[in-house]
């Protein structure tokens, strides 16, 4: 079934604004997604209707705060394909949920010599906190090149596994060159050298259907913001028995059972790993957003976005003096596209397109490595969403190509 984003769109209200005068063309969907009225109501709901504080009192409001907190874990568990809730921890967000597993596994199962093994396609949140680790604590970092048509050289991934690998990291979805990467091959040849896999959806899951059980990922990272939820929350999603040998990242109210003067008994999981008062209403958000998009079909999101994407790659590539950055092959590509127009910084191309009311990144985009690798300091990036339209890229070609006149 096809998406009705016209229809779609009636449910945002941020997408009734104008920008300079112009209504809003919303592209920047990689840094953050907006909200339907359905999740910014159930929001509201909890704060209007049942605010207190879970896991804590007996009383009717903690008690329909504790079932929504706990029906939203459920809810995402099941969305990404996960056995039961107890392996999705809620974390602030996917950058907070990889340093979890950084800190616990080192912990107990990392050490000096060990190897990890990243991509030089990873945005800064799956690069730094195991670059830091490992600078810390004598571990190696090996990457995995990315070959010029801006995919994965398998081989080259391949090659950099050995015995001494403990732990593989790579994105699912490129933010910056939209490149969707083998997950389910890369895991399996990790697991050959009994290498324990981190991956990270944060692109991979607003946009497609995920199965961390299919692809047999240990460890799996999600942003709600990046899926039509609020900001301030994320998720780890690990298997229990791995979840099981690590140590709490952070201590304090909630993640306990027991607590002596000189010993703790840690609670059961997930909350072993959620100290603290968590972020309750985000909790609710997301799971209204994962509604949202379940009512939508993940299937069918994923078959819009190649459209709007087809669209975009062909006026981009139709337009003189445009580079766009990325494998060519829709299959491959999730819906993000980075390119830059001769001689014009990716700043000004963001600028003049900001004045038709149209919003794309620009920048490095969290991934200076990649930019290196790729021999420029940025690039402008239109990133699309289920409310996006085939009339908005249309815009935005005849904006860029204004621009290139304008700029000379
Ligand atoms: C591929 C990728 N990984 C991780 C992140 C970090 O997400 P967050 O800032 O929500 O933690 C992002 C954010 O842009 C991303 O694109």
């Amino acid at each position: 079934m096809s998406l009705n984003a016209q229809k779609i769109r009636e449910d945002f209200p941020i997408l009734e604004r104008k920008v300079h005068g112009k209504p809003l063309v919303y592209f920047d969907n990689a840094a953050t997604t907006q909200k339907p009225r359905q999740v910014i109501e159930a929001m509201n709901d909890y704060y209007r209707n049942y605010n207190a504080n879970v896991h804590r009192a007996v009383h009717s409001l903690s008690a329909e705060a504790s079932n929504a907190w706990e029906q939203a874990h459920e809810k995402a568990a099941k969305f990404v394909g996960a056995k039961s809730w107890d392996e999705m921890v809620f974390t602030k967000n996917a950058t907070e949920a990889i340093n979890l597993v950084a800190y616990s596994l080192l912990k107990k199962q990392l050490k000096a010599g060990d190897e990890i093994l990243l991509t030089k396609m990873e945005h800064h949140s799956n690069l730094v906190p195991w670059q830091q680790l490992a600078l810390a604590h004598g571990l190696k970092v090996n990457f995995a090149n990315v070959r010029s048509n801006g995919t994965l050289d398998t081989e080259d991934f391949e090659k950099k596994l050995s015995k001494k690998t403990k732990l593989v990291a790579f994105t699912n979805c490129s933010n910056v060159l939209g490149t969707i990467n083998p997950a389910e091959h890369l895991i399996k040849v990790a697991h050959e050298f009994d290498a324990l896999v981190l991956v990270d959806g944060a692109q991979s899951t607003p946009h497609m259907p995920v199965d961390v059980r299919n692809m047999d990922a240990d460890f799996f990272v999600f942003s709600a913001h990046k899926m039509l939820g609020p900001t301030g929350i994320g998720a780890l999603y690990a298997k229990k028995d791995l979840l099981e040998r690590m140590e709490p990242f952070l201590y304090g109210g909630d993640m306990i059972a027991e607590v002596f003067l000189d010993h703790t008994v840690f609670n059961k999981l997930p909350w072993r790993f959620e100290a603290g008062t968590p972020n309750i209403a985000e909790g609710i958000g997301l799971s209204a957003a994962i509604d949202y998009l379940q009512k939508l079909g993940m299937e069918n999101v994923r078959e819009h976005e190649k459209k709007v994407m087809a669209v975009a790659l062909r006026a981009l590539h139709e337009s003189e003096g445009v580079t766009v950055y990325g494998p060519d092959e829709i299959e491959k590509r999730s819906g993000v596209v980075s390119f830059n127009l001769k001689g014009i910084h990716p700043h000004d191309v963001a600028s003049i397109l900001d004045r038709y009311g149209i919003a794309v990144r620009s920048g490095d985009h969290c991934g200076q490595p990649l930019m290196r690798e790729l021999g420029i300091k940025g690039t402008a990036r239109a990133s699309f969403y289920v409310y996006n339209t085939p009339d908005e890229i249309k815009l935005m070609a005849e904006v860029l190509h204004k621009a290139k006149q304008f700029m000379g």
